[in-house]
């Protein structure tokens, strides 16, 4: 069969500067899991929901670094249509497999941002009526905030910089960089245009 030759680009290419480190991400995350299982001692049946698809490798590092039971569902959110800045129309693109009423629920999200997408969320899963429900997100924006909601536990404050990596895309790219990155300046030109 014949192939063409692709020059296929290398992500590393396009980062400008590291911005939160892997053993920078894997020290705070051992931080927030002795936090969450003094927090949930008494709590037996714990159940970590993680947001598609930013949440995915946080949720895979918090919960392996867990060592008591929890179990794992999934919600598919759509916030972004593939620019840097949020639209402001949150969608469920995929629900939970199950029913979450007195139920103990950890949101586990990637980035908090202008908070709609985490307060839409918020009031969505509170109307199914779990036992609690806390909020867990590695990264939080908080001069961008425009949706007030309270966030339990936050790995990380940054300020209003876009980043990439561990979970995070631009345009559906770079979510498996295992540390937190600025692009380089010309990934961003054709939008500010
Ligand atoms: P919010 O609704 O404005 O809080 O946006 C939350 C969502 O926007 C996150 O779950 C991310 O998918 C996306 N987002 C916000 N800021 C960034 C960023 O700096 N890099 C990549 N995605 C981001
Ligand atoms: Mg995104």
């Amino acid at each position: 069969m014949h192939t063409m030759n692709v020059l296929i680009p290398n992500l590393y290419d396009h980062i400008d500067r590291v911005f939160i480190s892997e053993s920078q991400i894997q020290a705070r995350i051992g931080e927030l899991v002795a936090q969450i299982e003094a927090d949930y001692a008494s709590v037996a049946d714990l159940l970590l929901i993680c947001v598609l698809k930013g949440g995915y490798i946080f949720l895979g590092d918090l919960s392996r670094a867990l060592s008591r039971p929890h179990s794992l569902d999934f919600m598919g959110v759509s916030s972004y249509r593939g620019g840097t800045r949020s639209s402001g129309a949150v969608q469920i693109i995929m629900d939970l497999k199950q029913p979450i009423d007195g139920r103990h629920i950890l949101l586990v999200e990637d980035i908090i941002d202008s908070g709609r997408t985490l307060s839409y969320l918020r009031q969505n899963l509170l109307a199914r009526q779990p036992a609690s429900l806390k909020i867990c997100t590695l990264l939080n924006k908080p001069s961008r905030r425009e949706a007030d909601v309270p966030v339990d536990y936050i790995g990380f404050d940054i300020p209003d910089e876009f980043v990439v990596g561990y979970g995070l895309d631009f345009d559906e790219l770079y979510r498996n960089l295992p540390f937190i990155a600025i692009l380089k300046p010309e990934r961003f030109a054709h939008l500010l245009e």
